[in-house]
């Protein structure tokens, strides 16, 4: 299989990921924070390793901070919904997944008011638009750091700037940037930081988390154990535990610390090059190809590793269906969870071929892509 998902979860993971899981199951496999007995103790140390290999990631201080959830989210419903309150305003975009749509959709019917700014036709917002809607009550903007369809980067430092001087709390979701472009909570003035363990982090599936900024206090989207003051039965106002409330995924923990690991020993700046060069390849063999419409920046510079295209008006599910079953090649068709990205984009019909690559694609994956592509255009 020629895996060009990425942006869905990142595969294959490096092999000290894998060791990493079946290593501290079959090692550690304890519960951490709960016992005080060695493996209890070791398995703790494992989560608190990791909490601080995602600090020194982005740049944070404080290893408590870090929240661990079981996705992007879980991260972002946490940040949403711990912070708004009713007649709150937020700003956000049209480029966000439904993971932030869903929540505002749901405390809109709570009285938290809500604007969409537009993208241009790169799918990258104007922060004109942000500073023109911005209000007495306005308490979060929520920007997406890279479009999950369009790949196209948000200006989060200018938003960050903005917010920081005008005082509003700013969220922003990682998902298609954490691992794979450099993110540093400060020099972005990040105060919330949502993001998934098991994308460009190369973590397993079912981990995630919220960076927590100084200053910020969140309800808890849930209570219960922490292993932390259980000898009361109102849930603990520090963090982590506050919004950590159950046994966490350790095993996961103890992959996503490997992964993150593997990060900081390639660099970050060696694997978005070696992205932006496939994407760069990519785009460049679909110049000028016949019936394929392409979507987003166009250019590696302005995008993460994401391509969207549709082939004439083939339904995209038919053409993402062909890839897989003829060519071999994974990608993910339809609406990625981003109706309003399709909505601006004009693709609520047909969706859209997302082909989505990671660090450990080749240029030859692309070629077969590329040839792919070619030979279904001529059939329609
Ligand atoms: N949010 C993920 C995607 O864009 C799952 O595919």
């Amino acid at each position: 299989m020629i895996y060009l998902d990425n942006a869905a979860t990142s595969w294959p993971k490096p092999q000290k990921v894998y060791d990493a899981v079946l290593e501290y199951m079959k090692k550690w496999g304890a519960n951490p924070g709960r016992s005080g007995h060695t493996m209890a103790r070791n398995a703790a140390d494992v989560v608190f390793e990791t909490r601080n290999l995602l600090c020194e990631l982005f740049n944070a201080d404080d290893p408590n901070r870090i929240v661990f959830t079981c996705n992007a989210t879980e991260a972002l419903n946490t940040a949403i919904k711990g912070l708004l309150k009713p007649n709150d305003h937020v700003i956000t975009s049209c480029v966000e997944h439904n993971s932030v749509l869903r929540p505002l959709k749901k405390l809109r019917g709570k009285g938290v008011k809500t604007t969409v700014i537009d993208v241009n036709d790169e799918g990258i917002i104007d922060i004109e638009d942000i500073k023109k809607n911005i209000q007495g009550n306005t308490r979060m903007v929520i920007l997406t750091h890279a479009s999950n369809v369009l790949g196209s980067i948000q200006p989060i430092k200018q938003v960050g700037e903005l917010c920081r001087e005008k005082g509003i709390v700013f969220l922003v979701d990682a998902s298609q940037t954490a691992g794979v472009y450099p993110i540093d909570i400060k020099e972005l003035n990040i105060d919330l930081l949502a993001f998934p363990g098991h994308k460009g982090l190369l973590g397993p599936q079912g981990t995630g988390g919220l960076y927590v900024g100084e200053g910020i206090d969140l309800d808890s989207l849930k209570e219960g154990g922490t292993g932390s003051l259980s000898e009361r039965d109102t849930q603990p106002d520090f963090l982590p535990d506050k919004l950590e409330s159950g046994t966490l995924n350790t095993p996961g923990i103890a992959g996503l610390g490997a992964g993150i690991k593997f990060i900081l020993e390639t660099g970050i700046e060696k694997i978005r090059k070696h992205e932006m060069e496939l994407t760069q390849y990519f785009l460049h063999g679909l110049q000028n190809m016949e019936g394929v419409k392409v979507y987003g920046p166009r250019d590696p510079s302005k995008q993460v590793a994401v391509v969207s295209i549709n082939v004439k008006d083939v339904h995209s599910n038919e053409v993402s269906r062909i890839l897989d079953g003829v060519f071999n090649i994974a990608t993910r068709p339809g609406f990625h969870c981003a109706p309003l990205t399709h909505r601006s984009m004009g693709s609520l019909k047909q969706g859209m071929v997302r082909f989505s690559f990671g660090y450990f694609n080749t240029r030859d994956e692309i070629d077969a892509a590329i040839d792919a592509l070619k030979a279904i255009q001529k059939e329609f």
